[in-house]
């Protein structure tokens, strides 16, 4: 049976991980923070009980290399699954210390405990088109120029070179997955889009008369989390290590977004979503759009889902959470 480790798998993409894993037969472990063993109710709520009755948790953080270690040495994982991070764009302007400890230093103490304890692992770093930032080109590939905008994407594109360093330098099995946006019902409500799946819901029923967001002119190439895992895995089932863009390769507005999701509960968005200057970015990237001409050869990976019912089941997912 292989072992597989997640860190992060208390969020959305490790929840969905973890089940993809479960089902292919694997033993999944996963890190979390002591908070989440503590709270497990609040803090593991995208983990169905079925799938945390069949997962190890270890307690780790990403800012304490004594702990990562100790989660490597325990699991003695032949896959590593490296997902936790500050992930959150805006935050990382306004947290520029700690996004770069965590995601940048953090993403050090694993590649250094592994290199100590796992050395034979397959490694997998959840890298960003947030590395593209200002692209020059439009859709984006493995070969475009990386010139992030945000901290965010500054400590992604220098875990993604620390990740190639390990691989050159030590011959570790690293490959980062470059992903597009990806969403779902489990997505945190910061994002652009279960912010608006859950304010069309709140109108809907009556506990909100309004929803204010920034630049409704921002585009994003938005996938389902559930495909998105699935490339992640398939990329270290590949004889040797590499990189890849993980996309759909439409873009869409967050308007059009605004547009489907408010159709969804019969209402027209323009009556309720409001702009707010406070809400747009300062530094905003080229419209984000992904190539993943190299995953499909490769991999033979592609977006299954559809954007349409992807947000029908993020809204409706969203209905009947408000209306328990
Ligand atoms: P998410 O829902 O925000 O999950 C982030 C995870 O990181 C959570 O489990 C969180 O744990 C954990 N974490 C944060 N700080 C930590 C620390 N100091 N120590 C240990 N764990 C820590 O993110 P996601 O959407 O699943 O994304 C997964 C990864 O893919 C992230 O690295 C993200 O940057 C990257 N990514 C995401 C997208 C996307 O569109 N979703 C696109 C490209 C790349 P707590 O629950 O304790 O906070
Ligand atoms: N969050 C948010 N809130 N975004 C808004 C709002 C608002 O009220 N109004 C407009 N937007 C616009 C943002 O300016 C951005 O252009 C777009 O909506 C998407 O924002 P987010 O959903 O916050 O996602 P993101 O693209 O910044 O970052 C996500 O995708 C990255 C991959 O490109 C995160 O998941 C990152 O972790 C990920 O790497």
């Amino acid at each position: 049976m292989p072992r597989a480790l997640i860190t992060g798998i208390s969020g959305q993409d490790g929840s969905y991980l973890s089940e993809l894993l479960l089902d292919k037969g694997y033993e999944v472990h996963g890190v979390v923070r002591r908070s989440a063993i503590e709270n497990p109710h609040h803090e593991l709520w995208r983990l169905p009980r079925e799938s945390l009755d069949q997962i190890t948790l270890h307690v780790g953080d990403l800012e304490s290399y004594p702990s990562l270690q100790s989660c490597v040495r325990k699991s003695q994982p032949d896959e590593i699954y490296h997902l936790a991070a500050c992930s959150f764009v805006s935050y990382s302007m306004e947290e520029e210390f700690s996004t770069l400890n965590v995601n940048l230093t953090g993403t050090h103490h694993l590649l250094s405990a592994i290199k100590q304890w796992a050395p034979e692992s397959r490694f997998y770093f959840a890298g960003s088109s947030e590395m593209f930032g200002n692209a020059i080109q439009s859709p984006q590939n493995e070969q475009t120029p990386f010139n992030p905008r945000s901290v965010y994407g500054i400590s992604k594109l220098a875990g993604f070179h620390l990740v190639r360093n390990f691989r050159e330098r030590h011959g570790l099995k690293t490959s980062t997955g470059i992903l597009f946006n990806h969403e779902s019902p489990r997505r945190g409500f910061q994002f652009v889009t279960r912010k608006i799946t859950s304010y069309a819901a709140r109108i809907k029923l009556g506990l909100a008369d309004s929803l204010e967001l920034g630049n409704l002119d921002a585009e994003r190439d938005w996938g389902h989390s559930r495909d998105y895992v699935k490339a992640m895995w398939m990329m270290l089932q590949e004889s040797e290590p590499d990189d890849y863009v993980v996309a759909t390769g439409v873009s869409r507005t967050v308007r059009m977004f605004c547009e489907k999701a408010f159709a969804r509960v019969g209402l027209d968005y323009r009556e309720f979503v409001k702009t707010n200057d406070s809400l747009f970015r300062v530094a905003e990237t080229t419209p984000l759009l992904g190539d993943a001409t190299k995953a499909k050869e490769n991999l033979g990976w592609e977006a299954e889902s559809c954007f349409d019912e992807m947000v029908v089941e993020m809204v409706d997912s969203d209905l009947a959470a408000l209306s328990k």
